[in-house]
């Protein structure tokens, strides 16, 4: 079927699904029954990261998937990403083998760089005094080490500005596959996204539903009139349209839900589309950015002094 678009070409050749769950907030506990949910509707994308705290659980979700034949390792694709305090080149793989070891696998099928913001290693919390300078490009030789080694089937980061992208490929051998940044229709990424379009990078969409379960945001995407008089126009609700307007645009999308109701209608966005009178209305929703990131600057200790040095002004 013409609107399908299941899966995103990256530029090794490799097959992103559209579609990922998000495990971002999702407590142990909860997790692995959402995982099990997801994968037996048919999700084949697993967006997961140390920093989570939930690897385990969705390892042993996914050791018992593969052994009762409900998915086969090859068919899915598995996400993980190197925390802030393990981006000095010798802590890149440890941090991938510990992943690894969590998930049960012998390698992810994409391994993200999680912020271009360095803690200091061991450290649990973002206070100022373990913020550290980055140094990005070495740490980019340690994750194309992992790449050379077929533990991670292809690389990339999340949370890069276009100005951080523009320099990681002026000294990259392997360049990034993804950048997996905030995105939905109240915060469209259009730079970021030309960039990345012109330059073989996969942009990848957390939050894709404005995150309105994270207490600390004020999050209305979902709400928006504009969205909400699409969702109507189509049949669809909000959080359909929000994720489909994402995929139209190119971008796989990873919304998080554990709810078994909510994965599933999450994951109802493949045979219908928006229609172009429509999409060009969901350009015209106010943006605003709502991860900002407000911890890791500072303004004496670590990389960025403002929001504006972490974003390089896309804020
Ligand atoms: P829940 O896990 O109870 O479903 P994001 O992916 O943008 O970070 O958003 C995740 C948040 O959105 C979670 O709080 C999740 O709650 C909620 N959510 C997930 N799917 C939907 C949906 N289809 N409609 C409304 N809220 C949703």
């Amino acid at each position: 079927m013409a609107d399908e678009i299941r899966f995103f070409e990256l530029n090794n050749g490799e097959k992103i699904p559209s579609v990922g769950l998000g495990t971002w907030q999702a407590s142990p506990g909860v997790i692995g029954d959402a995982v099990a949910a997801a994968v037996k509707i048919g999700y084949r994308h697993i967006d997961c990261a140390q920093r989570y705290g939930n690897e385990k659980e969705i390892g042993s979700v996914l050791k018992k998937l593969f052994e009762d034949g409900t998915a086969k390792r090859g068919d899915l694709f598995i996400t993980s990403k190197l925390w802030l305090t393990d981006q000095d080149p010798q802590d890149v793989p440890e941090a991938l083998a510990r992943t690894l070891q969590d998930l049960q696998l012998d390698y992810v099928d994409l391994y993200l760089i999680h912020w271009p913001v360095k803690l200091k290693k061991g450290s649990v919390d973002f206070s100022p005094e373990n913020l550290m300078p980055t140094d990005i490009p070495s740490t980019w030789k340690a994750m194309e080490a992992l790449y050379d080694s077929g533990q991670a089937r292809a690389i990339g980061v999340s949370n890069f500005s276009t100005k951080k992208l523009e320099d990681l490929l002026t000294v990259a051998r392997v360049p990034p596959a993804v950048n997996q940044v905030e995105c939905h229709p109240s915060w469209q990424q259009d730079k970021l996204h030309q960039f990345c379009k012109s330059n073989g990078i996969h942009l990848s969409g957390y939050s894709p539903l404005g995150s309105p379960g994270t207490t600390w945001l004020k999050s209305d995407v979902l709400k928006s009139p504009i969205l909400k008089m699409v969702a109507e126009k189509v049949g669809k609700t909000p959080a359909q349209v929000a994720l489909r307007w994402g995929i139209q645009m190119g971008h796989s999308v990873l919304p998080k839900s554990t709810n078994q109701g909510r994965i599933q209608e999450n994951f109802d966005v493949f045979d219908w589309s928006v229609p172009d009178y429509l999409f060009s209305k969901l350009s015209e929703i106010e943006q605003a950015r709502l991860i900002r990131g407000t911890s890791f600057v500072h303004e004496t200790l670590g990389q960025y002094k403002t929001l504006e040095e972490l974003w390089d002004g896309e804020i």
